[in-house]
């Protein structure tokens, strides 16, 4: 089985993705890392070079293209679900488990790791979490379309694994 892990930037996708795979034996990939890669320049300065429309283009080519394993767990960037028919693809192809966090606690974890993402970046404090709370709202119709929602603060790999394994085949 594919497991898809969506949510917002900073709810901890790569982290738990990291420990859940190595717990289950998994391979872990990270579409964002596989996007660098692919296109041999950083998420940064793709963007700044093409603009969003074309990060979108290409993030989506990326995710829908890559050769996954059978046994994967997959951290797709924030804004994935959201564009062309990346949602509705992941569903089809794996399982989909939407980690979701307060704009507060996304804040206070993307507070300092702002730089390398383009669409927060230079933003802090209040304005940072206002910026957060507006996409959120905006997003998470297309979030809320995984198969399971799971609140991501202290989820721990082993909590994740029995959720996940009934739907394991
Ligand atoms: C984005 C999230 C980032 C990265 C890009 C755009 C977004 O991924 O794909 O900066 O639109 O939310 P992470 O969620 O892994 O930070």
């Amino acid at each position: 089985m594919k497991i898809f892990l969506i949510g917002f930037m900073g709810c901890g996708k790569t982290t738990l993705g990291k420990k859940l795979a190595s717990k289950m034996d998994y391979a872990f990939i990270d579409v964002d890392k596989e996007f660098e890669n692919q296109t041999g320049t950083t998420i940064a300065a793709y963007f700044a070079a093409h603009g969003e429309d074309g990060f979108r283009r290409k993030e989506s080519e990326v995710l829908q293209q890559t050769d996954y394993p059978e046994k994967s767990i997959i951290a797709t960037g924030g804004g994935a679900p959201c564009f062309f028919d990346n949602m509705d693809w992941m569903n089809k192809n794996g399982l989909t488990l939407y980690l979701s966090l307060s704009p507060k606690a996304l804040a206070s974890r993307l507070e300092g790791a702002a730089e390398e993402r383009p669409l927060i970046k230079g933003l802090k404090g209040q304005q940072l979490e206002d910026f957060i709370a507006g996409k959120l709202a905006e997003r998470e119709a297309y979030y809320n379309k995984a198969e399971l929602v799971i609140a991501g603060l202290n989820q721990t790999p082993e909590k994740v694994a029995q959720i996940v394994e009934p739907y394991l085949k």
